[in-house]
């Protein structure tokens, strides 16, 4: 995402400056190394991250068996996660010590039985699948991914939903101690998504709890985050602590922040650009900034699964 006005963050704010500096030193090397040309997969090269714990039971499928998947080394280097900076690679170094245990999701508004869910219960009451999903990013960089988790919907329905819920909201955790980027006012804190109801109790919208078999890295949104892969990644919201059942539209993070550039709806749809760019093509993470830009299609490939959620609305409008 790229915001107009708003200040970045200096990679020295949020960390000792020998690190800092250390860390230039060796952008710098490699850029000349490569030519001037920094590949996303090699920027964890200088630092050993943590890998998160594997999976025990997860159950698989054979939805998206074929597509070419992304390495998983690049899919935990190269992210959107401004509570821990505006850098693709911010998130991968600062985010390494977030605290992601004990972690409960408070569930409240229109439905019988608001209440809370803790991490565990999640993870070992509800069968965790793996689907492998496109994920495209409304900058045109897009990747193919082993998702592990469930349909949102399997967790929404214990909370029993009113019929005056008609959309959901989510909230990201708000925690500026742990999380150096909500210092900044650089979104207005905590990143906020909302959908639909239909939207969020289709079987394709997916809580996700693991990549590739194992936990979520922090990166990526530890402990728990949304993918819906007919929509822009900005809706898969990350480090979910809130889910609200709502009679009106909820407010969204990027919505709100830039209206005309990002809209409440967010569907792939490479006839509507953004205004500054165009939507119809997109580069697969991992195979470098020179390669060959594919074509992006309707709801990011899922048209046959989805497109009928809209059918009647003008997509131009609601963008
Ligand atoms: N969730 C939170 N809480 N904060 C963020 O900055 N960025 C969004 C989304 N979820 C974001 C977030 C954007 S713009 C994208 S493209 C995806 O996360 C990126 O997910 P990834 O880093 O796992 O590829």
């Amino acid at each position: 995402m790229l915001i107009k006005k708003a200040a970045r963050i200096a990679s020295s704010e949020i960390t000792d400056e020998k690190h800092w500096k250390q860390r230039r030193q060796f952008l710098k090397s490699f850029a000349l190394v490569a030519g001037g040309v920094l590949s996303p997969s090699i920027l964890l090269a200088d630092e050993a991250e943590k890998l998160p714990a594997a999976m025990p039971h997860i159950k698989h499928t054979d939805y998206g068996k074929g597509l070419k998947t992304t390495a998983y080394k690049d899919i935990r280097a190269y992210n959107n996660f401004y509570e821990f900076g505006t850098r693709k690679e911010d998130p991968a170094r600062y985010a390494q010590d977030f605290i992601t245990r004990p972690w409960t999701i408070k569930v409240s508004g229109e439905c019988e039985a608001a209440g809370e869910i803790g991490m565990e219960d999640i993870l070992s009451q509800i069968t965790q699948q793996e689907r492998i999903y496109r994920f495209r990013c409304v900058e045109g960089w897009a990747m193919v991914v082993h998702w592990n988790g469930f349909s949102l919907s399997e967790l929404l329905k214990r909370f029993k939903p009113t019929s005056k819920a008609k959309y959901v909201a989510f909230e990201t955790l708000y925690d500026p101690k742990q999380m150096p980027g909500q210092k900044r006012r650089v979104l207005d804190w905590p990143y906020r998504e909302g959908l639909r109801i239909d939207e969020a109790m289709h079987p394709l919208t997916m809580m996700v709890t693991g990549i590739y078999g194992r936990l979520l890295p922090n990166q990526n949104g530890a402990p728990l985050r949304l993918i819906i892969p007919w929509k822009y990644g900005f809706k898969s919201i990350k480090s979910i602590v809130s889910i609200q059942f709502t009679e009106t539209q909820p407010v969204a993070t990027w919505n709100q922040q830039v209206a005309k550039e990002y809209g409440f709806y967010a569907n792939v749809n490479p006839q509507v650009d953004h205004p500054r760019w165009s939507q119809a093509y997109h580069r697969n993470i991992g195979e470098g900034i020179f390669s060959r830009k594919q074509k992006t299609e309707m709801f990011n490939g899922y048209a046959d699964e989805v497109a009928h959620l809209y059918s009647g609305m003008d997509l131009k409008k609601y963008f």
